[in-house]
């Protein structure tokens, strides 16, 4: 490691974390429960899906400026699990939740534009009767139950460092000197 290899997070990447895994676990979490409940003739429909739109466009631009991040500002060195095996699976859980996240903003996009929503929303359309008819719903349905898996693992992980591990490794997602 060299002597400019930092031992947390840049503070952005602080602040982005944890406002994303707040945001995330919220939309995974009224999209897996509440937005199916809700009828699609209810007037309360549309709001409660803009709302979602515009949260997940939020997710998106965060994402963006994340992964500037990744590249313009120092990291501190890849965590060490203690085996190397564990070492490529915490990496490669890292990958894959930036390809997810990204999946899940573009599938999001995708049905904006193709189910109209800004019309649907506008009240110029109805809320359609089942999104399903547009290939991106699928791929959304299919990365929020993947997404969700990862999210789990990557808490256990943190959890595994902080409690088995006792190395202190959430300290670097966290602001200090
Ligand atoms: C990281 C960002 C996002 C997350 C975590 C997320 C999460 C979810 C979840 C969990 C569902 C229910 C899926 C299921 O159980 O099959 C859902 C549905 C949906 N999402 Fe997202 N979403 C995100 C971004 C977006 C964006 C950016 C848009 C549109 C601009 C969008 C539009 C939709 C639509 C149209 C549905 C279907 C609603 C219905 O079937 O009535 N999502 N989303």
């Amino acid at each position: 490691m060299s002597e400019n290899t930092p031992k947390r997070y840049h503070p952005v990447h602080v602040v982005i974390h944890w406002l994303m895994a707040l945001l995330i676990v919220m939309m995974l979490g009224v999209g897996k429960t509440v937005m199916p409940g809700i009828d699609p003739t209810d007037p309360q429909k549309p709001m409660m899906l803009q709302s979602h739109a515009f949260i997940g466009m939020t997710i998106g631009v965060l994402l963006l400026v994340r992964i500037v991040m990744l590249f313009a500002a120092k990291r501190p060195a890849p965590a060490d699990a203690g085996n190397a095996a564990l070492n490529f699976i915490g990496r490669a859980v890292h990958i894959l939740l930036y390809v997810l996240m990204l999946g899940m903003v573009a599938s999001g996009l995708g049905l904006f534009q193709m189910a109209n929503l800004p019309a649907v929303f506008s009240g110029a359309a109805p809320y359609p009767a089942n999104f399903f008819e547009y290939l991106p719903r699928v791929g959304h349905g299919l990365f929020s139950w993947l997404l969700l898996g990862l999210v789990a693992l990557h808490v256990g992980a943190a959890l595994f460092h902080q409690f088995i591990k006792k190395d202190n490794l959430l300290a670097r997602m966290w602001f200090g000197k």
